[in-house]
């Protein structure tokens, strides 16, 4: 319990120092003032509203909210001009085709991995990335989560069962781009970025599956050691690299641990906006 406030610690924290240091107030026209303005031309406000004012005044001053509400107001409308007309619009479709629905298998993609990045972080509170010994640290901090910690067989399932709707749906969606032709010119780009996004969804999957440490992930993780290391030229470093070593060690799930919840994070999430910012540029495309 104790990691999770000081999680929301270091948050409020960070917060506070970006607020101080962001913006410096303008001198020229201090808040008391701008309330006294406000109030001479709207009438007398009450306690509720002054405290809202003088509170959003702070933080204008500081993140300029005011300025990038307007910002973001204008690229929705810009966005909605430059939007395609979709197939149904522009062929004024009163009928809706019972494969348009497949065109939801992206976005539930994004929205299982939204699910899977939220309940990581609460498993990766408790969870303890060790391989030493039998039990190891690793083993007993899932059992922890299983039998003791409240809801966290709950958490862990919701993580489970996330990965495998995650994979699913990346690899039907996969193949309702292919069969809609949508990876056509003008959207090669997008399609390669689909195909590292799909291999990394794979090895996430992977990754997170060895971190129990248990005898299901030794296996899984015998058969993947002895996979690098048979392969040719590059086998020994792609061992080393994603392994920790030719041989599975302690360090093993270290390694595993570190690519789970660090580097594959940040590839993926770089993936997926560079993939949504292009479909935002490009539309949808129209079925062929
Ligand atoms: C983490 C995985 C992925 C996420 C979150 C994601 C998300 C999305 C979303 C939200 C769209 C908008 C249209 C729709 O939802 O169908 C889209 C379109 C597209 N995706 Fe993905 N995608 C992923 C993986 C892939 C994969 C594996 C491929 C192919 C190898 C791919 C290729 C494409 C292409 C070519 C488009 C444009 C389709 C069109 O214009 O109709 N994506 N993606």
């Amino acid at each position: 319990m104790i990691q999770f406030w000081f999680l929301w610690l270091f948050i409020a924290i960070v917060v506070v120092i970006v607020a101080f240091t962001l913006r410096k107030e303008r001198e020229d026209m201090p808040r008391t003032d701008i309330l006294r303005a406000v109030e001479s031309s709207a009438g007398s406000m009450g306690l509720a509203e002054k405290a809202f004012l003088w509170a959003f005044s702070w933080l204008d001053t500081r993140f300029r909210i005011q300025d990038y509400w307007g910002m973001s107001r204008d690229s929705y409308h810009h966005m909605h001009r430059q939007m395609p007309l979709t197939h149904a619009e522009k062929y004024k479709l009163r009928i809706i085709w019972y494969w348009y629905p497949l065109y939801c298998l992206g976005g539930i993609s994004f929205l299982a991995f939204v699910i899977l990045v939220i309940s990581g972080t609460v498993l990766g509170l408790y969870y303890v990335p060790g391989g030493d010994g039998t039990p190891s640290p690793a083993y007993l901090s899932m059992e922890f989560i299983m039998v003791e910690l409240p809801f966290g067989y709950i958490m862990r399932s919701i993580h489970h069962w996330g990965t495998h709707f995650m994979v699913a749906s990346v690899f039907l969606h996969m193949c309702r781009v292919y069969f809609t032709g949508a990876y056509r010119n003008p959207r090669e780009l997008n399609w390669l970025i689909g195909v590292s996004l799909m291999f990394f969804t794979i090895f996430f999957g992977y990754s997170g599956y060895l971190l129990p440490w248990d005898s299901l992930a030794f296996g899984a993780a015998t058969i993947g050691i002895n996979m690098a290391n048979s392969t040719p030229l590059i086998g020994s470093w792609v061992a080393k690299a994603m392994f920790a070593g030719t041989t599975l060690s302690a360090q093993t799930v270290v390694r595993m641990y570190f690519l789970h919840v660090f580097i594959l994070p940040v590839i993926v999430t770089a993936l997926i906006l560079a993939h949504l910012f292009i479909v935002w540029v490009q539309g949808i495309a129209e079925p062929h």
